[in-house]
């Protein structure tokens, strides 16, 4: 293919893209962009390499030690620019009622009015890398292609770990296959001679999702979920609206594989908000009283499930990395997260120390002195000072899932795992109990879909605050809410058809607090107390004690081997306040007014018949 040339500006087509329409787009998109040059990804070691000491030289990168970090860079962002930024994200669907009142929303052919001058010649000065991934396996069935166009090498590089990108991708694609096109700019263009920011971005930024056409642009932002496009945009946003049209669900899930000592495998696949726990779920490692048990990683934030004809579902993890919260994370809670980030880790917004590594609050004893996120000195005394913290609370790291000590043998299979159960799980420290199990799918739906967490710094904006998040999918789901609902509902049939039994529901709380404000429920690798009464659910060997919203454990039903947790404390964390309830179901009841277009009848129907159990 003879690389065509626009405006003076040479394509630079490598011999092995050969997909007419891919080539057409990029030279659309080079057009309307213009960048300086175009740079077409191969996913080459080389070429990370390269790219990594690009950005150490512009001062994006700093390279940490090498010998106490192996091949690992810390960029620090820009402080206006360090999470997603949900009123900036549309869902730019033809009809407004399809984007459904969750989702921000402008028409199609306005909000490409709005881009279009934002884009002309965004990316003057700089080079537009084109990034071709894989989201699944390469070239399997259920895997879906993206091409990202950006003017970010952080992007580029951050892409590489967490998807499978390069050369072979363009096999897959050959000469007319499909791809999502995804276009991301920083929005910052360079002028004849001006010199580059560490973190150029934009104070204007736009997250658009165009869901009938299948295209994601992205204006102004460099930072996770706004930039990495495979991740929230793609594996969820769009491939949500995939499944709604093709049967199947992406869901906002960790998956993990749970093996018993007597070697019986389980699978799980949980739903928690943004910096809620997936990640650290997904690695747990069983505590005293759980010898011989095991838990091995799928994927840590994303799943694509479907349903089979076997009568099971399935999921994959479509990433192949993790992009992970760091603060809080250490030894203790997850030794596992921690050896994953030994060596060939990209740290984003945690502070540099004197001896050229990382650290973040939460990780252990602080450094008498480090470099904080915003280059400023920082000492535990600053610290108690003013309350400067030396990572940014949403600070993360990129790292590839082979780093993982866990990993599952099956985290690669494009057939996916069968799923046994989905758990659902807020952070709520009052009223939500630690877990309930759902007595039937429609409850279990129900449970997911006025699921209420505190907000994290994982999202720009007042943190701590209780808003609705159904099924943990509030900023991701790409159609209107109540189809969302109205397809989960679906599914039941479509397996049940099958005469299978469904996965369980369960419905759980790591997060209550006591009067001293502190957490009640250990967590981390404690958690494997619950996840075990789970499996003892499955397998009809713990009866459970039933009340207004579905089942929990006695006391007497969990392991407390290894741990001193009394019946009091048990208490705290599993009692159902009626006077907290009657409130929250107020709050179901508003979330179901905002969502009365299309909402499926049962649920109204299974809340009123919580509400006279509760009254009863
Ligand atoms: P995203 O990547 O934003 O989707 O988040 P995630 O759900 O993967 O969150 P992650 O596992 O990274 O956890 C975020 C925060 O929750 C960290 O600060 C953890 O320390 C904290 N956390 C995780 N599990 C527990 C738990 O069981 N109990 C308590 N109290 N905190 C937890
Ligand atoms: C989340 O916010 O749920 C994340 C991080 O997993 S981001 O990739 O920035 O969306
Ligand atoms: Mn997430």
């Amino acid at each position: 293919m003879n690389s065509p040339v626009m405006q003076g500006l040479n394509l630079n087509t490598p011999a092995f893209v050969k997909n007419a329409n891919l080539i057409a787009w990029v030279a659309d998109m080079a057009a309307l962009c213009k960048p300086d040059s175009i740079y077409w990804c191969d996913g080459s070691e080389d070429e990370y390499n390269r790219l990594c000491q690009q950005l150490v030289d512009a001062g994006t990168f700093k390279k940490l030690d090498p010998i106490k970090r192996p091949n690992s860079f810390l960029a620090c962002s820009d402080p206006s620019d360090v999470a997603r930024v949900e009123d900036r994200t549309y869902i730019c669907s033809e009809k407004k009622e399809n984007a459904g009142p969750t989702n921000n929303w402008m028409a199609p052919a306005e909000m490409r009015a709005t881009l279009q001058p934002l884009f002309d010649g965004c990316m003057k000065g700089r080079t537009m890398y084109v990034v071709p991934f894989s989201m699944g396996p390469l070239g399997s069935h259920i895997s879906h292609i993206g091409i990202e166009l950006t003017d970010s090498a952080y992007v580029a590089v951050n892409q590489r770990i967490m998807t499978r990108m390069g050369k072979a991708v363009y096999d897959v694609l050959g000469v007319d296959g499909e791809f999502v096109p995804c276009v991301h700019t920083v929005g910052a263009p360079l002028q004849a001679g001006e010199a580059d920011v560490k973190w150029p971005c934009n104070k204007t930024k736009y997250i658009v999702h165009y869901p009938e056409t299948r295209e994601i642009w992205s204006y102004g932002s460099g930072y996770g979920g706004n930039a990495l496009l495979g991740k929230k945009c793609f594996a969820l946003r769009i491939a949500s609206t995939m499944g709604r049209d093709e049967g199947w669900l992406a869901e906002h899930m960790l998956i993990l594989g749970v093996t018993s000592p007597e070697g019986k495998k389980y699978h799980v696949a949980a739903a928690f908000p943004s910096a809620c726990g997936k990640t650290n779920f997904a690695m747990l490692i069983p505590p005293a009283g759980f010898e011989g048990w095991k838990v091995t990683t799928i994927g840590d934030d994303i799943a694509w499930i479907k349903p089979h004809a076997d009568g099971k579902m399935y999921a994959i993890n479509p990433e192949a990395g993790y992009f992970g919260v760091a603060p809080g994370t250490n030894t203790l809670t997850n030794p596992n997260c921690m050896a994953s980030l030994d060596k060939n880790v990209i740290f984003t917004n945690v502070a540099l120390t004197d001896d050229g590594d990382v650290w973040w609050e939460g990780m252990g004893d602080a450094p008498a002195h480090c470099i904080d996120w915003q280059g400023k000195d920082w000492t535990p005394q600053i610290a108690r000072e003013t309350g400067a913290k030396a990572a940014h609370p949403n600070a993360r790291f990129t790292v590839a899932a082979i780093n993982n000590p866990a990993l599952d043998s099956a985290w690669d299979d494009p057939a996916g795992v069968p799923i046994d159960a989905f758990i659902f799980g807020g952070r709520r420290s009052t009223t939500v109990p630690l877990v309930t199990e759902a007595r039937n799918w429609m409850e279990g739906v129900y449970m997911a879909a006025t699921m209420g967490s505190e907000t994290t710094a994982a999202a720009a904006g007042q943190q701590g605050v209780v808003r609705r998040d159904p099924f943990a999918m509030l900023p991701f789901c790409g159609y209107n809410m109540s189809d969302y609902f109205q397809h989960w509902l679906d599914m039941e049939h479509k397996l049940e058809d099958t005469g299978h039994t469904l996965p369980k529901i369960f419905c759980v709380n790591w997060f209550r607090k006591g009067e001293d404000g502190k957490f009640v429920w250990p967590g981390y690798g404690e958690n494997m107390r619950v996840l075990k009464w789970m499996i003892d659910r499955i397998e009809g060997q713990a009866q459970g004690t039933e009340h207004v919203f579905g089942i929990s454990p006695t006391y007497a039903e969990i392991n407390w081997t290894g741990l001193n947790f009394t019946a009091e404390q048990f208490k705290t964390v599993t009692s159902i306040d009626k006077a907290a309830w009657q409130k929250e179901l107020e709050l179901h009841s508003e979330l179901f007014q905002q969502l009365a277009y299309h909402l499926p009848a049962e649920l109204n129907a299974t809340k009123t018949k919580i509400e006279q159990r509760l009254a009863a």
